[in-house]
């Protein structure tokens, strides 16, 4: 199987899996102050991993909650097997799977699945981005203005954040925090966020997220519009029209 119908395959299964789960009840444990991991997590990652190592059993793995493995260096799936943990665990359904098949260094293909939702957003390099299959694209819409859009930062940033936020607000139809990276990434290249910046994200938040917004027409780089390091964690995603000016916002606000 190509690794983009494999990804959608298998995101499908986990985020069905996340879902049958969602009404049961919970084990939540605390990695650090304000960083949840359930026992849904590992189920998911579980059912993840087994799956890679049965179809691409050479490729190294990535995974948020452990399921790392050291195979060719060439090839490599991250992946998150629940974002939006908080929301999960008090049953708020903007959640979803994201996986990303990684080849020499560049994603080939993602799907990020929002099980709730029942929302599946795909895309390989140069195929294009869907939504359920269908061709989706990023807005048009020239201004932050106009724009509705999204941010996310672990609340021990969010002085500095704060202050982002209030610049953007003051200009935007309406900032929202959703606690889902890769799902607000996935909302950009449908072209229902205008844009989204983050400070601190790991390559599992955005690997796919990424490919599937610059397949759809948006554009991704760090927030100081220098080229995106998927380790380095600050992001800016956006249409691509509203990037500069959302840029200079970001920088006036630091
Ligand atoms: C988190 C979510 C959240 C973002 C955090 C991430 P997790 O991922 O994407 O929106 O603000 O930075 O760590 O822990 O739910 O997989
Ligand atoms: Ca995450
Ligand atoms: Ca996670």
């Amino acid at each position: 199987m190509n690794p983009l119908d494999f990804a959608i395959s298998v995101a499908r299964d986990a985020g069905a899996l996340l879902r049958e789960k969602l009404t049961e009840p919970r084990t939540i444990a605390e990695k650090r102050p304000h960083d949840l991991v359930t026992d849904a997590d590992s189920a998911s990652e579980r059912l993840i991993v087994a799956r890679i190592r049965a179809a691409f059993p050479n490729a190294s793995i990535l995974g948020e909650e452990g399921g790392d493995y050291a195979g060719d260096a060439n090839e490599r799936w991250i992946v998150d097997p629940l974002d939006g943990t908080t929301n999960y665990a008090h049953g708020y359904p903007m959640f979803c799977v994201s996986i990303a098949y990684e080849r020499a260094g560049i994603v080939e293909a993602g799907a990020i699945y929002a099980p709730v939702l029942d929302a599946c957003f795909a895309a390989a390099r140069g195929g294009g981005a869907t939504l359920d299959g269908v061709p989706i694209r990023v807005s048009r819409l020239a201004r932050v203005g106009e724009s509705l859009v999204c941010t996310g930062f672990m609340p021990a940033a969010y002085e500095r954040n704060g202050r982002y936020f209030a610049a953007v607000s003051r200009i935007a139809q309406g900032v929202r925090r959703d606690g889902s990276a890769a799902l607000d990434l996935a909302m950009v290249a449908a072209g229902r966020f205008d844009a989204f910046w983050e400070r601190d994200l790991k390559p599992w938040d955005v690997a796919a997220g990424t490919l599937i917004i610059a397949e759809a027409g948006g554009r991704v780089t760090a927030m100081d519009g220098t080229p995106l390091d998927l380790r380095a964690g600050s992001i800016l995603a956006t249409n691509g029209l509203v990037h500069a000016e959302m840029q200079s916002l970001l920088a006036a606000a630091d």
